[in-house]
């Protein structure tokens, strides 16, 4: 059976799973999305792609941002700066949670993969302006693609609008020194981060650069250092998958980052990138099919890092 054929086996299989779960609608312009889009793409680390499910179908990335702000801000800024900011810890906290930074001292957040870890890392974004940090951003985002990726404005407005629990954490962390500088521009840079937008194929091309210790294949550039693609692979597999990331790590075993758009990024040490929208949630934020779908090529391929 031809590596296509597999994929679309695959996603059919997954695919019922989505009728468990729920689109995201705390995003109003997120609540649109079908609930049974389910597609993938398979990006090797010498570039070749595999894909099945409607693969040019776009999606914002979400929480997946957070994982490449981070590569950015820890390049810029370096580890000491960073970790001052933000610690290495999972919580087994929703990821909008805001009791542990009271409860948890120093005051400051966790994990660079809850919000409040992630809007700190978004402050740490270099520029002199507001969009100064977003060209920075946006400019990295499409080195790693090889695309000129850009964001949804629906979707970072109607996220910005209905804010109030990030606008309550970034209030809490200024007040502690975390984060510096005016609340609502940095709400403005997170909210257009988090609605940056792309297709599976454009995803897992990323999940195959850390895949590769941050080499790119396809520019022959060095995109990330290795120290750091390092890094941040340790985190999807402790953080990536929020609240379930230690079931994840059992069931699938492969470093991934999710969003509430239902996108995952995976990434395959030495092998490949994986990138998969499936928008129905479970109850953590998770796309349901797309875990189950990756569940079935992580016990086909053996590809668990365990
Ligand atoms: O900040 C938020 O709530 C969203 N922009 C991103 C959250 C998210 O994707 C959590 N993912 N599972």
């Amino acid at each position: 059976m031809s590596s296509h054929t597999l994929l679309e086996e695959l996603v059919e299989i997954a695919r019922p799973f989505a009728s468990y779960g729920k689109v995201a609608n705390y995003i109003p312009a997120l609540s649109d999305q079908n609930p049974d889009d389910l597609a993938i793409c398979i990006y090797s680390i010498d570039n070749e792609s595999f894909y099945a499910g409607d693969h040019l179908k776009k999606f914002t990335l979400q929480s997946i941002s957070k994982v490449i702000a981070l590569a950015l801000v820890l390049m810029d800024n370096g580890e000491e700066e960073v970790f001052s900011k933000v610690g290495m810890e999972p919580t087994g906290d929703p990821f909008n949670s805001i009791a542990k930074l009271e409860t948890h001292k120093p005051s400051k957040p966790l994990n660079p993969m809850i919000n409040a870890g992630a809007l700190a890392v978004t402050n740490m974004i270099k520029g002199n302006t507001g969009m100064d940090k977003w060209e920075r951003l946006i400019e990295f985002i499409s080195h790693l693609t090889g695309e000129n990726v850009t964001y949804n404005e629906d979707v970072a407005y109607s996220e910005l609008q209905t804010a109030n629990l990030n606008r309550s954490l970034c209030y809490f962390m200024k007040q502690h020194g975390v984060i510096t500088g005016n609340v609502e521009d940095l709400l403005v840079l997170y909210t257009k981060q988090c609605a940056v937008e792309m297709n599976c194929v454009d995803l897992a091309k990323i999940g195959a650069v850390f895949a590769n210790d941050g080499w790119d294949a396809e520019s022959g550039k060095q995109l990330i250092s290795r120290d750091v693609a390092r890094i941040c692979k340790t985190f999807m597999v402790t953080c990536g998958m929020y609240n379930n990331s230690g079931e994840f790590a059992i069931k699938v075993g492969i470093p991934a980052k999710s969003g509430v758009s239902g996108g995952i990024m995976g990434s395959v040490p030495g092998r490949c990138g994986i990138g998969i929208f499936g928008p129905a949630l479970d109850e953590v934020g998770n796309s349901l099919a797309g875990v189950k779908l990756l569940e079935g090529l992580s016990a086909k391929y053996s590809w668990s890092i365990f």
